[in-house]
């Protein structure tokens, strides 16, 4: 998004405590190490760069984890949100564009998922979620809030310039961590493979990065435009299983991926694709990387120009790859 941010002109600022982030990935633009946690650091941030509208990115993003660490997940998602739009509240910045998620949903009755399937998440990470968008439509209705909720499917590809791409430790998402397998030689454990799926195997709904941005910059100019607060998801609308991403991975690295089966996750529904018609026709998104095998070449094609992944600074606690 930084780099998005560059491309297009638009002044800004990046503020992150790098706890999974990495300083490289900012680029030439600013960045405040700060800590939501931190009010203080907030305050700071927002009266030095006076921002008209906020990106909100900044998560605990786990699943797994968050089964196990929920307080580390209310807290960081909830209160540290909660201390940014009392922030923005203070210093009247009333727009702000939320990183929300599939997660919101749980296991759907139905795909597609569209904007009005029923909320139940399976996970304290979805809870929170899915809490700090009933967060930000209490502070809509009564402060004048105006919030675009993103809810992203799998995020996947990376910056088809090959400058920035995703280096998650552990890394927990499946085509960087097949890519990861099938460059060194490992086993890529498949988690279930007697799902109600084609193959047996998980079906995803997977977006490239670059759409990502690409409607992170349109819900901007739907803020600045005065445009009501909405939620919309976003996916590319096709499904595309654990099987079918082994199967590219193989195509795009040159290699034999092996995989062993394990047990399902707790909390992985079968298939979980969107609808992204709400916001294909009213914002005219269209998702430019919608092809399986370009996301993949492109994340590919980043881990070939960065074996190590990152290796700038480390945030706190961050470990070696
Ligand atoms: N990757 C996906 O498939 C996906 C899908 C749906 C939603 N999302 C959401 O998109 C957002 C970005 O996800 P990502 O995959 O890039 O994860 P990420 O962990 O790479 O990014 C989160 C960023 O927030 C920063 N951060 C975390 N807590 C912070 C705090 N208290 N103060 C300041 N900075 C903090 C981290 O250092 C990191 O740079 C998250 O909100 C996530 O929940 C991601």
């Amino acid at each position: 998004m930084a780099k998005h941010l560059r491309k297009c002109g638009e002044p800004h600022v990046i503020f992150d405590n790098l706890s999974t982030g990495h300083r490289i990935a900012v680029g030439g633009s600013d960045l405040v190490v700060g800590d939501l946690l931190n009010p203080q650091e907030i305050a700071a941030a927002l009266d030095r760069y006076r921002p008209d509208v906020v990106l909100h990115f900044a998560a605990k993003s786990l699943v797994g984890e968050s089964l196990t660490k929920p307080h580390a997940y209310w807290e960081n998602n909830i209160v540290g949100g909660w201390n940014l739009l009392e922030a923005m509240r203070s210093r009247g910045i009333g727009r702000i564009v939320f990183s929300s998620t599939a997660a919101i949903y749980g296991n759907p009755d139905r795909v597609p998922i569209a904007e009005s399937a029923p909320k139940r998440p399976v996970s304290p990470y979805g809870e929170t979620k899915l809490a700090f968008e009933q967060m930000l439509g209490a502070y809509g209705r009564a402060y004048g809030l105006k919030s675009v909720s993103l809810r992203y499917f799998n995020a996947a590809g990376a910056d088809p310039g090959g400058e920035i791409g995703e280096d998650h430790r552990p890394e927990t998402h499946l085509i960087p961590a097949a890519i990861l397998a099938a460059t060194r030689g490992e086993i890529l454990k498949v988690y279930g493979d007697d799902y109600a799926t084609a193959d047996g195997t998980c079906v995803r709904d997977y977006v490239h990065v670059t759409d990502l941005c690409d409607a992170h910059g349109l819900a901007i100019r739907h803020l600045r435009t005065g445009g009501a607060s909405v939620a919309y998801n976003l996916g590319s609308g096709g499904g595309f299983s654990v099987l079918d991403v082994v199967q590219a991975v193989g195509a795009s690295t040159g290699r034999v991926l092996k995989t062993e089966v394990a047990p399902r996750r707790e909390g992985d529904p079968a298939t979980l694709i969107a609808s992204s018609a709400a916001i294909r026709q009213d914002w005219g998104w269209v998702p430019q990387y919608v092809d399986l095998g370009v996301i993949v070449e492109h994340a590919a094609n980043w881990r070939a120009g960065h074996p190590e992944g990152y290796t700038d600074e480390r945030g706190p606690g961050k470990p070696p790859i």
